[in-house]
């Protein structure tokens, strides 16, 4: 199996869709007064939710990946809505209720309904699969936050010298060299759980095969005791980041301990001069490894025909 779709020139085109999503998105704003922030969107889309939390820090946000938005959210509301395809059930399900409820309303995509019923749009190019444009969603959910005086300015400009392609795919295939034959588990600080997440997911849509993600400090509360049986296949990947506060990097010094005696441990760490550099070296790394881990499975990194195959059952 090779990579017949080039999901390698689409990686070495990560930093380039960052400049880009920053562009796209510069005229999408909405102005007033907001009580809270939700984020809908599934999968490839929703992640960027996931990864824009530690930056909102004045008002309550939330990702919805879901078909109902929480009851609170109305009319002083700010609703983003990403969906790359703009076809996603979910995802038109809560971009409806927000309009119902006289929400404020932004939409991320690359087409389809949600292009067709929302003005208010960043338009991606629709040329990827929807995790492999996350560069360009990420940022233009960032722009969005930043136009509509939510987020401070994230720099992301500068924060995009973090993810070098060469150093990143360079770190991505040492760590997919560990994680082949393994199931990883990653682990991170909570201002890191959105690219753990990402991280996790990478590797179940580009290496087909399971990965799973959890945070510091709940994971010392219950999953730390599970490597104490039938863990052998398992490999721990501690995302370490030298702004996690000093407990957590105890934590982790401990944790990392306890494991290795019934399981591998690998660290990434974080590189950047910013939490955005740090994130986006982080999840480039993660990318790059999922994507070497593809190949080792044998496995086209870019195709996902089990996601084909349910959506189209769904429609039956
Ligand atoms: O990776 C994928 O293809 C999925 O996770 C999709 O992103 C998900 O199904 C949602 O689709 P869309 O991103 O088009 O809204």
């Amino acid at each position: 199996m090779h990579d017949k779709y080039n999901m390698m020139g689409v990686l070495a085109g990560f930093p380039e869709q960052l400049k880009k999503g920053w562009a796209i998105a510069k005229d999408v704003k909405i102005k007033g007064k907001f009580e809270n922030v939700a984020i809908c969107g599934m999968g490839g889309s929703g992640i960027s939710g996931d990864l824009v939390i530690p930056f909102v820090k004045k008002i309550p946000v939330f990702v919805v990946k879901d078909y109902n938005l929480p009851e609170f959210i109305g009319k002083k509301s700010l609703v983003i809505v990403i969906s790359y395809s703009g076809n996603t059930e979910e995802t038109l399900s809560c971009y409806n209720q927000a309009k119902k409820r006289r929400a404020k309303i932004a939409a991320i995509t690359s087409g389809g309904k949600l292009a067709e019923l929302e003005k208010n749009v960043a338009i991606i190019p629709n040329e990827l699969q929807p995790r492999a444009a996350m560069g360009l969603l990420f940022v233009s959910v960032l722009r969005v936050l930043f136009n509509s005086k939510i987020i401070s300015n994230p720099n992301v400009g500068s924060a995009i010298k973090a993810a070098v392609p060469k150093a990143c795919s360079k770190e991505g295939f040492l760590l997919a060299q560990k994680m082949k034959g393994k199931i990883p588990v990653f682990y991170a600080s909570e201002n890191f759980k959105g690219v753990a997440y990402r991280c996790k997911t990478q590797v179940n849509e580009n290496a087909k095969q399971p990965a799973f993600f959890h945070t510091l400090p709940e994971m010392n509360h219950n999953e730390i005791n599970a490597f104490e049986r039938n863990a052998g296949k398992l490999i721990a990947v501690m995302i370490r980041d030298k702004n996690d506060s000093l407990r957590i990097k105890k934590r982790m010094d401990i944790t990392k301990e306890i494991i290795k005696e019934n399981a591998d441990v690998a660290e990434i760490k974080t590189k950047g001069n910013s939490l955005l550099a740090r994130m986006l070296y982080t999840i480039y790394v993660g990318d790059y490894a999922s994507y070497y881990l593809a190949l080792m499975n044998n496995e086209d990194p870019t195709p996902v025909p089990v996601i084909a195959e349910l959506k189209k059952r769904l429609m039956e």
